[in-house]
């Protein structure tokens, strides 16, 4: 299995993610790539939509079938991938934020998202959403996000490529999904820390959308969680939105 061997073009989709979906349960071969120029309805995580404009982003997806059912650190796993290829094309200090932003100058650069079907307890399909802001000048993007965004042309001051990024993507992918089926997960994990935007001793609050914790954080576990240590004890948070406090 090779990823982006395959890979299916199309101008316009609602969604890669849908149409990944579309394609993995008619049987679609593991490592195929979805892209579409652009989304009409582009997701985030946490039911955000995702901008998605003609000729400003990468937007792909890509169906993933793991022989591991513990797919928790997959995030990090896609992260510590997607991140390198930037880095490796473009010579730029990208970082990570857990669980799955991409940032560049402070701002968030791009993004990812994970989605998987399971059929009793086996699981069936995985399938990677990767959205990366090429080309987009601050004025394309909606207003409430000018603040918190970036694309690599605002950062470095001209139009790139999307096209000629995408071996570069395919290379680290295949590098990294391996190591996780291989179980290589220290591995993972302490890449995916060693670029992390906050470094461990970082006091941050994470909201998960139920509770919000207060905390100094130490690093990640074994499946990806957030450590945290706070008054009530350490924390192992799954998911939740990270911010920077004060000390
Ligand atoms: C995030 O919220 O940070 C994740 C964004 C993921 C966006 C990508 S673009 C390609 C794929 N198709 C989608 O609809 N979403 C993902």
């Amino acid at each position: 299995m090779i990823i982006g061997k395959k890979i299916i073009s199309y101008s316009s989709l609602s969604s890669t993610m849908d149409m990944a979906r579309e394609l993995a349960l008619r049987g679609e071969a593991e490592g195929t790539v979805i892209l579409a120029d652009e989304q009409t309805k582009g997701r985030g995580t946490k039911g955000r939509w995702w901008y998605s404009a003609p000729g400003m982003g990468f937007y792909a997806s890509v169906i993933l079938r793991p022989s591991r059912e513990e797919i928790s650190l997959l995030p990090l796993l896609a992260g510590v991938a997607v991140r390198e290829a930037l880095v490796e094309a473009y010579k730029l200090e990208i970082y990570l934020k857990w669980p799955n932003d991409l940032i560049f100058q402070r701002k968030k650069l791009g993004g990812l998202l994970l989605e998987s079907e399971f059929f009793g307890s086996a699981l069936s399909y995985v399938i990677l959403g990767v959205g990366i802001n090429f080309n987009h000048e601050t004025k394309d993007f909606p207003p409430e996000l000018r603040e918190r965004a970036i694309s690599l042309r605002i950062g470095l001051g001209y139009r790139l490529s999307p096209e000629a990024w995408q071996p570069f993507l395919w290379d680290k992918l295949n590098f990294w999904y391996p190591a996780f089926l291989e179980k290589k997960d220290e591995m993972i994990i302490k890449e995916f820390e060693a670029h992390h935007f906050w470094p461990r001793g970082k006091m941050v609050e994470v909201d998960n959308g139920i509770d919000v914790y207060r905390g100094r954080f130490v690093g990640f576990n074994l499946s990806g969680a957030l450590l945290l240590t706070t008054p009530e004890g350490l924390q192992a948070l799954t998911t939740g939105e990270l911010s920077p406090k004060e000390d």
